[in-house]
């Protein structure tokens, strides 16, 4: 579980609404994984994964782009990597080719790894170049 707390902040209103909802939905899958594995197609929260990954995604892609973020092609390749990466694990979890705990496991690195070091390098370059305001 992860338990959301001040030091996740990235000082940008929008994106941390979002990253503590990504949090809340990590959490509710990892409490219903093993039934979620037994499912019979795309279970319903992982389709609500997938829509809020693309969703934030695209918010995070505009939020840079609006600030002239000088590496948003990169961040947009990781961003597409990630894509590419949750809807595979979906497909080994469905196909039963991996335990239920693989896909948890992928979206705490994801958190900690993509969320809280790669978005912290965007976010810290808007919030000193103070375009906060004018971005929006
Ligand atoms: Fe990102």
């Amino acid at each position: 579980m992860i338990e959301w707390n001040s030091d996740y902040l990235t000082g940008i209103d929008e994106i941390d609404l979002q990253h503590q909802y990504f949090t809340m939905l990590i959490n509710r899958i990892e409490t219903k994984i093993s039934s979620i594995a037994l499912d019979e197609g795309h279970s319903p929260l992982l389709n609500e994964l997938i829509y809020y990954a693309r969703f934030h995604f695209l918010s995070e892609e505009n939020v840079m782009a609006e600030a002239g973020y000088p590496e948003l092609d990169t961040h947009k390749r990781l961003h597409s990597d990630l894509i590419e990466q949750l809807n595979n694990e979906i497909q080994m979890l469905e196909s039963d080719l991996v335990e239920p705990t693989h896909i948890i496991d992928m979206l705490v690195s994801w958190f900690r790894v993509h969320t809280l070091e790669e978005d912290g390098k965007y976010a810290s370059f808007i919030v000193r170049q103070g375009t906060l305001g004018t971005a929006h």
